[in-house]
């Protein structure tokens, strides 16, 4: 058979410039199989993309359940966290002249909680009463001394008496002096340590039993020069030490 010839084998070979095809019965019966074939091929597909619509459609909604869930569960959580009765509980701050102390004493007056403030001067002192409420207590605390701190604990537990103290910030602080550590003597690295430190540790051994009492918790204000030294001085030192002794408290 020539090549010309095998080329119009189902067509019309009496007239091989004509293109229609001669339409013999196993022609036909394989055209309807390919068709069947098509439809079942077809079928089949539009089957799997209807289970997969399902599956993406199911994934969507358990993801969307699980995401409400952990919704849920976060907000749980931080409803949990909540402090309820506020106003029943006793919280002694150092340092409450200036600064931050000063501002958390105003600020946890503000919402109702029982505030022993201790400051180093009685002009912080005065000054604090003025811009409080009558619920808010002063005392005169030096935290280098410990017979200050003797009586600052005992009229604490006088106080708070069986209730406890359901919280202690440690905040009073000294950084200076701050200098090329060749410059400074002993005394200058014991004037801060003394106050940072040592009296940070006074204050918190003689309220630990009332603490107890509370079930309460200790709040020792370090700094970041508690993890970083970024001069002489005895600052980083004392706040190196605040996070050791927090630790050694936990
Ligand atoms: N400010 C910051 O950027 C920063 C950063 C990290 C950590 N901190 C820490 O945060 C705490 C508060 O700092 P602050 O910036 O608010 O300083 P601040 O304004 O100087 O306050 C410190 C307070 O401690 C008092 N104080 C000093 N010596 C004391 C002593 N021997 N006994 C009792 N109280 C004494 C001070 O009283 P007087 O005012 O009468 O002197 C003052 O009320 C400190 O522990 C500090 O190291 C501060």
């Amino acid at each position: 058979m020539s090549k010309k010839e095998g080329r119009y084998l189902n067509s019309d070979t009496s007239n091989p410039g004509s293109h229609h095809k001669k339409w013999t019965r196993s022609s036909f019966s394989s055209c309807a199989r390919t068709g069947q074939e098509h439809d079942r091929r077809n079928r089949k597909s539009k089957q799997q993309l209807q289970v997969q619509h399902n599956v993406e459609f199911i994934t969507m909604w358990l993801l969307l359940v699980l995401l409400l869930g952990l919704i849920f569960l976060y907000r749980r959580y931080r409803y949990g966290l909540i402090l309820e009765n506020l106003t029943d509980k006793y919280v002694f701050i150092t340092g409450c002249d200036s600064g931050f102390g000063n501002l958390l004493a105003k600020q946890l007056d503000k919402l109702g909680m029982k505030v022993l403030a201790a400051c180093l001067t009685d002009n912080g002192a005065k000054m604090l009463k003025k811009e409080t409420s009558t619920r808010l207590q002063t005392i005169i605390l030096d935290v280098t001394n410990s017979h200050s701190v003797s009586s600052a604990a005992k009229w604490v537990n006088d106080v708070v008496s069986n209730k406890g103290l359901w919280g202690l910030v440690n905040n009073a602080g000294v950084a200076n002096p701050i200098a090329q550590s060749e410059w400074l003597t002993k005394e200058d690295y014991l004037k801060i340590l003394n106050v940072n430190l040592l009296g940070l540790i006074d204050v918190t051994l003689k309220m630990l039993p009332m603490i107890r009492r509370a079930q309460g918790r200790v709040v020792n204000v370090a700094s970041i020069a508690g993890r970083l030294t970024f001069n002489g001085g005895g600052y980083c030192i004392s706040k190196y030490g605040v996070e050791t002794f927090s630790d050694s408290l936990r």
